[in-house]
């Protein structure tokens, strides 16, 4: 396992992304809404740190054929999300790679009547967004490699690593 970003990295990272956050959204409340599965762990060790009054969303992103990566297909269930009408919202996802999920979430939440939406990654692959999308918090930018660990799965494994690796085969 090549261990891309350690325990220590990301930690530290999280941080300055809440202090961002805590500045940005000084005296407003929001809500933090979270794209499952992948978004877990870097939503728990984020929302520790928001200084904001704030409540949880989760929101499930799921592309039909069941790939690595996520296809053009992607079916949404929002069972799980709070009222998010006239609410600020910040929605996480765990990385960036061609844009599809981001973008077509973004559109759901705002047909929902979010009040304003943010958008915040922890990762960020270059070299591979298919749709141009601009998240307002990126945690860091990799290579294109496939990353397990910190939520990031390979068919559902992985996620409870502390730190980001590549995967090798
Ligand atoms: P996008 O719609 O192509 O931007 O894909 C975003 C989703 O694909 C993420 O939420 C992840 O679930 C998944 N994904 C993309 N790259 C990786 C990776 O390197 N490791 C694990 N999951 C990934
Ligand atoms: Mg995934």
């Amino acid at each position: 396992m090549n261990i891309l970003l350690s325990e220590d990295e990301i930690r530290v990272r999280v941080a300055q992304i809440a202090a961002e956050v805590n500045r940005d959204f000084a005296g407003r409340p929001l809500t933090v809404v979270g794209i499952l599965t992948g978004s877990l762990v870097f939503l728990a060790d984020l929302i520790r740190r928001i200084e904001v009054p704030l409540k949880i969303g989760l929101i499930q992103a799921s592309s039909y054929c069941g790939e690595t990566t996520t296809a053009g297909e992607l079916r949404i269930n929002d069972a799980l999300l709070t009222d998010v009408r006239g609410r600020d919202l910040l929605l996480l996802d765990d990385i960036l790679d061609t844009g599809h999920t981001l973008t077509r979430i973004v559109a759901h939440l705002n047909a929902k009547g979010a009040a304003s939406l943010r958008t915040c990654v922890l990762l960020r692959k270059v070299g591979r967004q298919q749709v141009p999308f601009e998240p307002d918090y990126t945690g860091f930018s990799i290579p294109d490699k496939f990353v397990i660990g910190y939520g990031l799965d390979y068919d559902d494994d992985y996620r409870h690593l502390p730190y980001i690796g590549e995967l090798t085969p």
